[in-house]
């Protein structure tokens, strides 16, 4: 009879046999040029570690993709995901790291602005259980911003500071960092809660997990920019303001809700405005309200195309139209929805402020739910 090992020996002798010991994960859009001198710099300074880098690219098209395949198929340890449709740096990082087992994970971007020397250290701090996250702090004595602009400078100090609202009082210099190692264990208790918007996966992991988690930072100048250039844009104020908004009410209410909501009541401002033009034009009361609603759901549209739905926006004349279309289609069935069950509920015997209140809830709700599903559904 042949003896068959019980399965968790099996387990375990895979586990050692092919699970490095670190993963050392990279976000890339557009960073053909750095690739190779990256991994030129990790292995100079892994040596001596079981290590591999998980590259998760979306879909750049300066030829990274291209630049790729060749550093992957030229050492099994570089492994590459693709991803198509997508844009983010933390939910590439997040799905970076589901790519396979290692014990320890590193985040670091590919343009060589982190300090790659960095790494051996903290990983022994996680080997000797010092820590459970290690973090390359900026803003440690040793650490610097490198050649950044006083604009930057400032944005990042606020940015900081606001982060304090979702660190329940843990003190970090540096929760904004980009660069830092954790135990896998500890990322698997943060990966349900976490929101996976915009830039700041750290301060999103940081702010999932319990209190009690051990963190440490190290000090490290942050680089310049070699080859390519830096993806924030003038909306990552406003994806670092969702993510932030998510870690506070996400739990009771969506905040894309929210967000249309806040839209939503710039074009109730924006149609009394109109209202109030076109009826000191002179224009009949009927058609200068006609004419006000029109306009307020059409800057509602390009509104929320533009920051509500910004990872899903609209481009191009056909989408636009379409989009447009469709939204006065569902925000027209929004307000009878709302006449109906403020009228309903009146009827009822309901204040009057009441009945109005539900009736604009339902049409809020409505337009949301609808929108999302057929102006700006996912292609
Ligand atoms: N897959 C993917 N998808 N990668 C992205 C995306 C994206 O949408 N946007 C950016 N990246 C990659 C870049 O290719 C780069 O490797 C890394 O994420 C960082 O992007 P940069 O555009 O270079 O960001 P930065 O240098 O301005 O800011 C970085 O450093 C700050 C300080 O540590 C980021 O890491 C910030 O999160 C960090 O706060
Ligand atoms: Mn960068």
């Amino acid at each position: 009879m042949t003896t068959i090992a019980a399965p968790g020996a099996c387990v375990e002798t895979i586990t050692q046999s092919a699970t490095p010991e670190l993963v050392v994960v990279v976000p890339t859009f557009n960073e053909r040029d750095n690739l190779v001198p990256l991994l030129e710099k990790l292995e100079r300074t892994l040596d001596g570690v079981r290590w591999e880098i998980v590259f998760v690219d979306d879909d750049s098209t300066d030829g990274t993709v291209r630049a790729l395949e060749e550093v992957c198929s030229a050492d099994r340890r570089v492994r590459s995901v693709r991803r198509l449709g997508r844009r983010g740096l933390a939910s590439a990082v997040v799905e970076g790291i589901q790519t396979n087992f290692a014990p320890f994970i590193a985040v670091m971007d590919a343009d060589l602005q982190h300090d790659e020397r960095l790494l051996g250290p903290m990983l022994n701090i996680l080997r000797k259980d010092d820590a459970d996250v290690v973090i390359g702090s900026r803003y440690l004595a040793g650490g610097g911003l490198g050649d950044w602009s006083n604009a930057r400078r400032t944005m990042s100090a606020v940015a900081t500071e606001l982060s304090r609202l979702v660190l329940r009082g843990r003190d970090v210099t540096d929760p904004m960092s980009g660069f830092f190692m954790l135990k896998r264990s500890v990322f698997d208790a943060a990966v349900r809660r976490l929101s996976q918007e915009g830039y700041k996966i750290l301060l999103d992991i940081l702010a999932s997990l319990p209190a009690s988690v051990r963190i440490k930072e190290v000090p490290y100048v942050f680089g310049l920019r070699q080859h390519g250039e830096s993806k924030l844009d003038s909306l990552v104020a406003l994806d670092y303001l969702t993510l932030l908004l998510d870690k506070l009410v996400g739990r009771w209410v969506p905040v894309r809700f929210l967000m249309f909501t806040a839209v939503g009541s710039i074009g109730v401002a924006l149609h009394m405005a109109v209202l109030a033009a076109v009826h000191h034009l002179g224009a009949p009361f009927l058609r200068a309200q006609i004419a006000a609603t029109v306009v307020a759901i059409g800057g509602n549209f390009f509104l929320n195309n533009a920051l509500t739905y910004r990872d899903k926006r609209l481009k191009g004349l056909g989408p636009v139209l379409l989009g447009l279309l469709s939204f006065y289609a569902v925000c027209s069935v929004g307000a009878v929805a709302n006449v109906g069950i403020a009228d309903f509920l009146f009827v009822q015997d309901y204040d009057w402020w009441v009945s109005g209140i539900c009736g604009i809830v339902v049409g809020a709700v409505w337009n949301y739910a609808m929108s999302s599903l057929f102006t700006w559904r996912r292609t």
